[in-house]
């Protein structure tokens, strides 16, 4: 039996718990859009064709904010395609991932279907094939309220009322060969610059994300945030990182270990906006938006789902239809415990992607809805950790783990909801075999009571849900856990997340 152990102080804060970590991401690729939010003609669709049951599990999920429209698509994308009448819009060839876009859902739609899932929009603009004027353009048609050519074509399109897109991001992922208008980031640096510059003529409070490396393992990473945040330091608020994770053959103990390359990552990223942060003595703190993070099987896609025939680019096909086991549920939930950590620096974040494509929720064309396994430690986590991050003394045995070096057996992070005194914490057990027992040392908290705490976890890390099979896998309370003396006493299956919620007066 492992042993570890916490020591909470909610005297000890790393930083609030902003709700846009809990957000999200919906790219027009494969069937995330169409057949996923958006299917008339299905029992539950609603007069704009958008899915009942997707709605209410993507509110169930607890998504607070909503990247969109890409993503790869975006660089390839022209945003006006996609609004006024749906019969007059284009067919277009889509680059990104080989496909035919019908434009039949665009930014006024989503920006509808938003209101019914309560989350905000978070709008990238194309910086791989197009440039300031589009993102100038776009910008008037979503947020100027009225008495321009461009807002009074959304009035005369039935959106009365701008959208009010707070939050842009500027381009995607331009470090990466794959992207449409790939550039260098002295090139991607001088475009950003000079579009956040002219977007903030026209709000100076909009909050703008720059584009950061599409991984920590891309040659150009370290160089290019340096890059492209000394073009751009002074008109940005954050800057973005990606990173996806899949296992390497079945080397299990690395891909359970994978939120200490994520930990890494965000540390490193903003070690090099601070190092900019200096050279240009600014007051200002660079935040992260960690605006793409999932456990995807990229190896399948490329050598099995990729599609090649250039004679045939379907609508909407089967793409990165990833079905999760327990095990990467369990990694997806250190990978939320790694962001929450970091919750100072880390103040928005994506989970790439909602529906069908690397997605908690799944769905059939005419047929059901139901939760991958990942669902669930975003779900909770989304529900519980409310306040503030506390900074923990974690104490843990490591392993050694191929890919990550010395990685700790049990990891966890805390959260302090200092108006109704709940405290979260997230845990998760790395082992492949052996049981936890894990004890939260309530000390300083003085009188604790033990609100709930559920486990994912399975006796078959590689049981999912499927369409055959949806409810397979589900949270489960962990009955193991115990009120001590002065302490929270659990015991945490092998390959296990669990959360725990507990109340204090302090
Ligand atoms: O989320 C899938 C793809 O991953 C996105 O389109 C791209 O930005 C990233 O490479």
């Amino acid at each position: 039996m492992i042993r570890a152990r916490v020591t909470i102080d909610p005297h000890f804060i790393v930083g609030p718990v902003n709700r846009r970590l809990f957000g999200s991401f919906v790219e027009h690729l494969g069937r995330c859009v169409y057949d996923g939010i958006y299917e008339p003609g299905h029992e539950t669709a609603d007069e704009n064709g958008f899915r009942g049951d997707v709605v209410e599990l993507v509110r169930e999920l607890g998504v607070s904010a909503i990247r969109y429209p890409g993503g790869n698509f975006v660089s390839g994308y022209r945003w006006e395609d996609g609004v006024g009448p749906r019969d007059e819009r284009p067919r277009r060839l889509e680059l990104a991932w080989h496909s035919t876009e019908t434009n039949q859902i665009g930014l006024d739609e989503f920006a509808t279907w938003l209101e019914l899932v309560d989350a905000e929009l978070m709008y990238a603009v194309n910086l791989g094939t197009r440039g300031v004027l589009e993102a100038l353009d776009v910008l008037e048609y979503a947020n100027i309220p009225a008495g321009t050519a461009l807002s009074d074509m959304r009035v005369a399109n039935g959106h009365a009322e701008p959208h009010d897109v707070r939050m842009w991001c500027l381009g995607n992922e331009m470090d990466g060969p794959w992207q449409l208008g790939h550039s260098t980031a002295y090139e991607y640096g001088q475009l950003a610059a000079q579009t956040a510059s002219a977007m903030r003529q026209i709000d100076p409070d909009l909050e703008l994300v720059v584009c950061g490396s599409s991984g920590a393992q891309m040659p150009t990473f370290g160089e290019w945030e340096r890059v492209v945040l000394e073009a751009t330091y002074d008109n940005v608020d954050y800057i973005s990182c990606h990173a996806y994770y899949e296992p390497q053959g079945d080397d299990y103990g690395s891909f359970l270990a994978s939120a200490v390359n994520m930990d890494r990552f965000i540390e490193e990223v903003a070690a090099t906006a601070d190092h900019v942060k200096a050279l240009k003595r600014s007051d200002k703190t660079m935040y992260i938006s960690f605006d793409e993070w999932n456990v995807w099987y990229m190896t399948r896609y490329n050598e099995v789902d990729k599609i090649t025939d250039i004679a045939d680019w379907p609508v909407a096909p089967r793409l990165l239809e990833d079905s999760y086991s327990v095990m990467d549920a369990v990694v997806f939930g250190s990978l939320l415990i790694s962001l929450i950590r970091h919750a100072d620096r880390v103040t928005a974040a994506s989970l790439a992607q909602l529906v069908n494509v690397i997605a908690p929720i799944m769905t059939e064309p005419g047929g059901p809805s139901w939760r991958q396994t990942t669902f669930f430690p975003f779900s909770i986590t989304s529900r519980l950790a409310r306040g503030v991050a506390l900074e923990l003394t974690l104490e843990s045995p490591t392993y050694d783990t191929k890919q990550y070096g010395a990685a700790p057996l049990v990891d966890a992070v805390a959260t302090h909801d200092p108006e109704t005194g709940d405290i979260a914490v997230f845990v998760v057990n790395r082992s492949m075999t052996e049981e936890a027992a894990f004890d939260i040392d309530t000390r300083v908290l003085g009188d604790v009571e033990i609100v709930s705490a559920i486990s994912v976890h399975d006796d078959d890390i590689h049981a999912a849900n499927t369409l055959a099979d949806r409810e397979r896998v589900a949270p489960r309370e962990n009955t193991s856990v115990r009120l001590g003396d002065a302490s929270v006493d659990i015991t945490l299956p092998p390959v296990s997340w669990t959360a725990i919620s507990l109340r204090a007066r302090v």
